[in-house]
């Protein structure tokens, strides 16, 4: 008899088909809108009668039709319901998150009891996404620069970032009373001066969707300053001689002043001319340090500039680029040397070989291994630096982001004054402290809270 079960099985089958309850399986709707959910009653068998037909969820009547009772429905503000003697279309109106779950169509028929089908419908709202820098003022200690949103998003997205700068962020997941998430982001990193300008990449994951929104980032920074022009190579009576002072800034420098470092007034055969300083005929009375000092909206920054007067022009060349230039001449014509030196000595030895072996092939020639020509290739290369992932955050937990508060800058002030002349408070911002970042510091005890660095050497 148990052979017989697929055969019985197979005769049901086209019975079983011709009456089902028609519905969807998945239905997606966006918060706020309507949404519709479609239940049918399909049978070919005519003599039996659809009774009832009723949407459930969770076990709780919704919406229910009977051809001979009419429609009913407990909530009309939130649902309605579009019947047909042989199916029933339920509305949900303005979809909240709590809509979310699985919806029971149980159609009642006489004769033959109850059929269902469900659907189960997930509420969606697409995220509001922004990102944008922190501006923030130049200093030592990590800060906030860059901070991204994904607001009122349903599901939840999730936040990276992608930086060639060190630093990390962290998210912060608010669950909003209406179902929907806001994820913040905040990235930080030290904001040195060459932070100012950069970019970074904040990437929204909103399902499987990758949204990825750059970020200039913004560091305000003093001047920073540096002269140029000098050679080392300053003779009395040289004409056309200048020096030029370098600024950065941000905001950008608007005042540069040129001065001497003892307070002598600048001698008259000097003209500065914005950030160049002319100098007509080299005297005696160049023969000084000139200082550069640069303004921006924050404050002042200097950097000086030793000049030797020579008797006579320097004997070394014309100057330090000069030597340069001799040098890596020096050096090429030095390499080829050892190169042919190498080739010579190598065939000489093969000659050697080949006489001494007495072999009847000439000698086949072998270059110089690939010792110092090649060198070069083998350097580390380090263009086309790859945008890395950061780290994961450290947790994403229900913290409030606390506004960011820019502290004003503060300023180291001289304790050994042993050199300073007296200096009054203005006068003291004006030091520059940021041109020593280009040398290494001699002493870490002259530090600041903004990790500026100064040494007596460079009191204007
Ligand atoms: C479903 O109903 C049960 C009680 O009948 C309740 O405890 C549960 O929270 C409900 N679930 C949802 C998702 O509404
Ligand atoms: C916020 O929503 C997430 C995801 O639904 C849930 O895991 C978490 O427990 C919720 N947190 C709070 C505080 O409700
Ligand atoms: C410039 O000053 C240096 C000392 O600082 C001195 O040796 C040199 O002779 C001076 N040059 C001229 C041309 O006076």
């Amino acid at each position: 008899m148990i052979g017989h079960w697929p055969v019985l099985f197979l005769l049901l089958c086209p019975v079983l088909q011709a009456q089902q309850v028609a519905v969807n399986d998945k239905v997606t709707g966006i918060l706020g809108q309507d949404v519709s959910l479609p239940c049918a009653f399909i049978t070919s068998d005519t003599s039996m009668r659809l009774t009832q037909i009723m949407w459930s969820k969770n076990g709780t009547n919704v919406a229910t039709f009977s051809p001979l009772h009419g429609p009913h429905i407990q909530d009309t503000s939130h649902y309605q319901q579009d019947p047909t003697p042989t199916s029933t279309t339920l509305k949900i109106i303005s979809l909240r998150a709590s809509d979310e779950g699985e919806y029971v169509c149980e159609v009642t028929i006489f004769p033959g009891g109850n059929r269902r089908g469900s659907t189960y419908l997930s509420i969606k709202a697409e995220p509001k996404i922004s990102a944008e820098a922190v501006p923030a003022m130049a200093g030592e200690q990590e800060v906030p620069v860059a901070k991204c949103a994904s607001a009122n998003g349903r599901p939840l997205s999730q936040i990276t970032w992608r930086s060639t700068l060190p630093g990390n962020f962290e998210n912060t997941v608010t669950n909003n009373s209406d179902g929907t998430y806001t994820v913040l982001s905040v990235y930080r990193t030290v904001p040195t001066w060459t932070v100012n300008g950069q970019q970074v990449v904040c990437s929204v994951n909103y399902e499987a969707t990758e949204t990825n929104l750059p970020v200039d980032l913004y560091v305000q920074f003093h001047p920073v300053v540096n002269i140029e022009g000098y050679d080392d190579n300053w003779y009395l009576k040289r004409t056309g001689a200048s020096l030029t002072c370098n600024a950065q800034g941000n905001p950008p420098p608007t005042v540069y002043t040129w001065k001497t470092a003892n307070g002598s007034p600048l001698p008259s055969n000097v003209k500065a001319k914005e950030n160049v300083l002319y100098v007509d005929e080299v005297d005696e009375r160049i023969n000084t340090t000139i200082v550069c000092e640069v303004t921006n909206a924050l404050g002042s920054r200097a950097s000086q500039q030793a000049v030797l007067v020579r008797d006579k022009p320097n004997p070394s060349g014309a100057g330090a680029t000069g030597g340069i230039i001799g040098g890596i001449i020096a050096s090429i014509v030095a390499i080829a040397v050892i190169v042919t030196l190498i080739m010579i000595f190598r065939q000489q030895r093969k000659n050697q070989t080949a006489e001494d072996e007495e072999l009847d092939e000439p000698p086949a020639y072998k270059p110089p291994p690939p010792s110092l020509k090649l060198q070069e290739d083998k350097l580390p290369q380090i263009k086309g630096e790859e945008l890395l992932p950061l780290k994961e955050p450290v947790s994403e937990q229900q913290i409030e982001i606390k506004d960011l508060e820019m502290s004003p800058p503060k300023y180291w002030s001289t304790t050994g004054s042993q050199h300073t002349p007296p200096l009054d408070d203005d006068y003291l911002e004006q030091i520059n402290p940021i041109y020593n970042e280009f040398i290494p510091p001699e002493s870490d005890s002259h530090k600041d809270d903004q990790g500026f660095v100064m040494s007596p050497a460079v009191y204007v």
